[in-house]
């Protein structure tokens, strides 16, 4: 295929050197905002008169017909092409002849190309806005349905206090609010639209951007036509926005993963996320969140090439900025990918009751509470450490029930202690009287899903 800058050149590139630096199959995926971008342009042209009027009509309506071809899935994408701006050019001009040839007027294929690849960010970054909303949601859902279950939680994945289930669930929410602000902020940098920069010094023809920005939604257009053409720091802002919603991600898999084990055996996840072994009939494995967990590498490294590929650079565009496609497209697609599977996990987690309930009885959960009826008492922090931790060693050493403690052997401990002490020793009472802003309370805890079903209209 003809190449948009060939007169100049004494022969053609090689085949090997095209093999090597043909973009086309990836960027066929712009093709929808590249099409976008023409037309908004080409009106452009013939409404200040830089192009005919009837010129810019016939470019217009000629990239509609291949935008409908796009859309409908019937555009074929030309291997020969070098990229995607190329094969629609050469398209466009089969179509409607030589007025094709004057679509390229006041622009060059460095402010295209930003252009597409920013209208390409803002679609995903809105769909995947949309899509973690659905995760929100579901894990709302899911907390609800819950909400009366209590749960070991752990540090240092050792037992340590017990928690309302629907408690640990909005921590996930949390995490997906911050991320969604993530996406957010990077949507509102990535919304400057930079066609009309040209190669990098703007144009002497009487162009109008403002006009260009407005058909295409854009809030604004970018004010230096050197940086139009060399940020790419939009594109890093998403690839680390999405990263970040991997860690998450790998965290909450990792979660699933533990309490879906027969030590643990809390939660049952749904057949339709979990894979067989071909050789060990009893198994079902979380294989999902497994890969859920392993994609997070995927996510931080397409961040890591991006950023590696982009430092150095001079000003302004460089050819290297063409491989920053393939890793942001991978990334948009397996968190969109991640965010549909995790939802389906939340619809269909199913929680074990019963072994909950048992796991909650271990006293060693409620240790705290013991030590704060003793500050309550006037004791201070170090002595009420000190005594609890005495009376658990020694409680441990016989093989016996700190709720089995005789009035005598309590006051044996601490001169404050009441039998009402033991009254304590509950995973009920332990959640129910925690008082903190953003504690475990179960009060609390609804008053927070409230909140958040009011917050995401759910
Ligand atoms: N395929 C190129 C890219 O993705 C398009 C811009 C090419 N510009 C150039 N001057 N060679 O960045």
């Amino acid at each position: 295929m003809k190449k948009l800058w060939g007169s100049r050149f004494e022969k053609s590139t090689s085949k090997l050197a095209d093999q090597f630096s043909f973009s086309i199959s990836y960027d066929k995926r712009l093709a929808k905002y590249d099409v976008l971008g023409s037309m908004a342009h080409a009106a452009m042209l013939g409404k200040r008169g830089i192009i005919d009027k009837k010129d810019a009509a016939k470019i217009v309506s000629g990239l509609k017909t291949i935008g409908a071809k796009i859309e409908k899935g019937t555009f074929r994408f030309d291997a020969k092409a070098e990229d995607i701006h190329t094969n629609i050019q050469t398209e466009l001009k089969k179509l409607i002849g030589p007025a094709a040839d004057k679509l390229h007027t006041a622009r060059s294929r460095n402010d295209q190309i930003a252009l597409d690849v920013k209208m390409y960010c803002l679609a995903e970054l809105t769909e995947i806005l949309d899509l973690t909303v659905g995760l929100q949601k579901s894990v709302l859902k899911f907390a609800e349905k819950n909400v009366d279950v209590i749960i070991p939680a752990y540090t240092h994945l050792q037992a340590a206090q017990v928690v309302v289930l629907a408690h640990h669930m909005l921590a996930y929410v949390e995490m997906l609010e911050r991320d969604k602000g993530r996406l957010m902020d990077s949507f509102m940098r990535t919304d400057a639209m930079p066609l009309g920069s040209c190669a990098l010094s703007g144009t002497s023809l009487p162009t109008d951007r403002n006009f260009v920005a407005k058909q295409l939604g854009f809030l604004q257009v970018t004010r230096n036509s050197i940086d139009s053409v060399s940020d790419r720091d939009f594109l890093v802002e998403t690839l680390s926005a999405l990263a970040m919603m991997g860690m998450h991600f790998s965290r909450m898999a990792e979660d699933f993963i533990i309490w879906s084990t027969s030590e643990f055996n809390f939660i049952n996840i749904d057949w339709s996320l979990c894979t067989g072994s071909s050789i060990m009939p009893h198994k079902k494995n979380p294989d999902i969140l497994e890969l859920v967990r392993g994609e997070t590498g995927t996510l931080y490294n397409n961040l890591n090439r991006v950023l590696v590929l982009v430092k150095g650079l001079p000003l302004t565009y460089n050819r290297d900025l063409q491989l920053d496609k393939p890793p942001l497209f991978e990334s948009v697609d397996k968190v969109k990918l991640i965010l549909q599977l995790l939802t389906n996990l939340f619809e269909t987690l199913k929680v074990k009751r019963d072994i909950l309930t048992k796991r909650i009885q271990d006293e060693s959960f409620f240790t705290v509470d013991l030590m704060e009826y003793l500050i309550k008492k006037g004791v201070s922090y170090r002595d009420a450490h000190d005594t609890i931790g005495k009376m658990v060693k020694d409680c441990l050493d016989k093989g016996q029930k700190i709720s089995g403690l005789s009035k005598q052997e309590l006051k044996k401990y601490s001169e404050k202690f009441e039998m009402d002490a033991l009254k304590l020793l509950n995973a009920e009472t332990s959640v129910r009287i925690k008082k903190s802003f953003g504690s475990t309370s179960p009060e609390l805890v609804k008053e927070q899903i409230k909140g958040w079903k009011k917050a995401l209209g759910a």
